[in-house]
C-alpha cells in the first residue's frame, strides 16, 4: 500500500512539475508577445495614406526593379557587419537570419519612458540618455514605442501588417520591412512617441512638438531619421516621423553636413 502510494504521490509530483514549467512557457510566450510591439506599431493615418504616396521611378534603384518600392529580384548580403554603426540595410542588402547584437541591454537604462519593454544595443544608451534628459529640459516628452526586433520578431511584424493591408504584398512592402531587411534588427533603431499623443505611433507623430524636436535636434545625439517625408521613392518606405536610427555623433554630424539623408549617406559608405 505504501509503495502504491509512493509512486502515485511521484506521479503527481511529476504532472505538477510539468504544468508548472508549460505555465511558465505560456505566461513568457504572452509577456514577450506584449512586448513585442506588433500589436502596437503605427496606425497609417490619413496624411500618410499609401495612395497619397503615389510609387514614383527611382532614381537610385540599383536592382532590375522599375520601382524602389519593391524588392530587387537580386538580393545581396550587407557588405559591412551588422555591428558596424554604417551598415546600409534596405531593401536591397539584407542582414543575415542569425545577426543579433551581442550587446543588448535595456532601453530603460537610458531614461525614456516605456524603454524597460525594449532592448538597444548598449553603444546607443548614453547619447540616447543625454538626448532624453536635455528633450525633457526644453519641455518635450519622449517615449519609446519599439527597439530592437530580432529576426523572427520581424517576420511576425511583416505578416501582421501583411493581414492589416488586406494580403497586399505591394502596400505592406512600403510601410514593413521583411525579415533581414529592418533597421530594427540592428538594435540601434528607434520608434519614439510621446505623451502628446498618450505614446501612439503613427501619423499623428509627425504633428507633435516631441516630433519636431527630434527633427532638429536628435542628430546631435548621433540618432538620424531614416525614412524622411519626400524621400518615399529613394528610401523605399512611406514617411516615417517616429523612426530613427543611431549611428554615432560623429557620422550623425557629417551626414547633416553634407545634406544627405540616412539612405544615400550609407550607400555612399557600403
Ligand atoms: N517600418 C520599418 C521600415 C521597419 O519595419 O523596419
Ligand atoms: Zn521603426
Amino acid at each position: 500500500m505504501e509503495i502504491i502510494r509512493n509512486i502515485i504521490g511521484t506521479i503527481g509530483a511529476i504532472i505538477l512539475t510539468f504544468n508548472t514549467h508549460t505555465l511558465t512557457y505560456t505566461d513568457k510566450r504572452v509577456e514577450e508577445e506584449k512586448k513585442s510591439d506588433i500589436y502596437q506599431e503605427y496606425k497609417i493615418s490619413s496624411d500618410t495614406s499609401l495612395e497619397k504616396l503615389a510609387p514614383k521611378k527611382s532614381s537610385a534603384s540599383t536592382g532590375s526593379t522599375t520601382s524602389w518600392w519593391s524588392y530587387p529580384s537580386d538580393i545581396k548580403n550587407c557588405t559591412r557587419d551588422g555591428d558596424d554603426l554604417l551598415v546600409l540595410v534596405n531593401k536591397e542588402y539584407k542582414l543575415p537570419k542569425t545577426y543579433a547584437p551581442s550587446d543588448l541591454v535595456s532601453a530603460s537604462l537610458s531614461g525614456i519612458r516605456k524603454g524597460e519593454n525594449f532592448t538597444l544595443r548598449k553603444i546607443t544608451i548614453e547619447d540616447l540618455k543625454s538626448l532624453v534628459k536635455d528633450a525633457k529640459s526644453d519641455g518635450i516628452d519622449l517615449s519609446m514605442r519599439s527597439a530592437y526586433r530580432s529576426y523572427n520578431t520581424q517576420i511576425s511584424t511583416y505578416n501582421y501588417w501583411l493581414s492589416a493591408n488586406g494580403g497586399s504584398v505591394s502596400a505592406t512592402d512600403k510601410v514593413s520591412a521583411r525579415a533581414g531587411h529592418s533597421q530594427h534588427q540592428l538594435g540601434t533603431a528607434i520608434d519614439f512617441s510621446s505623451s502628446e499623443i498618450a505614446d501612439g505611433l503613427g501619423g499623428t507623430f509627425s504633428g507633435t512638438k516631441a516630433s519636431k524636436w527630434l527633427a532638429t535636434n536628435a542628430w546631435k545625439y548621433g540618432f538620424v531619421i531614416s525614412y524622411p517625408q519626400g524621400y518615399e521613392s529613394t528610401t523605399g518606405y512611406s514617411y516615417e516621423s517616429w523612426h530613427y536610427r543611431y549611428i554615432g555623433k560623429t557620422y550623425a554630424q557629417e551626414m547633416t553636413n553634407s545634406g544627405m539623408i540616412l539612405e544615400m549617406y550609407l550607400r555612399s559608405k557600403n
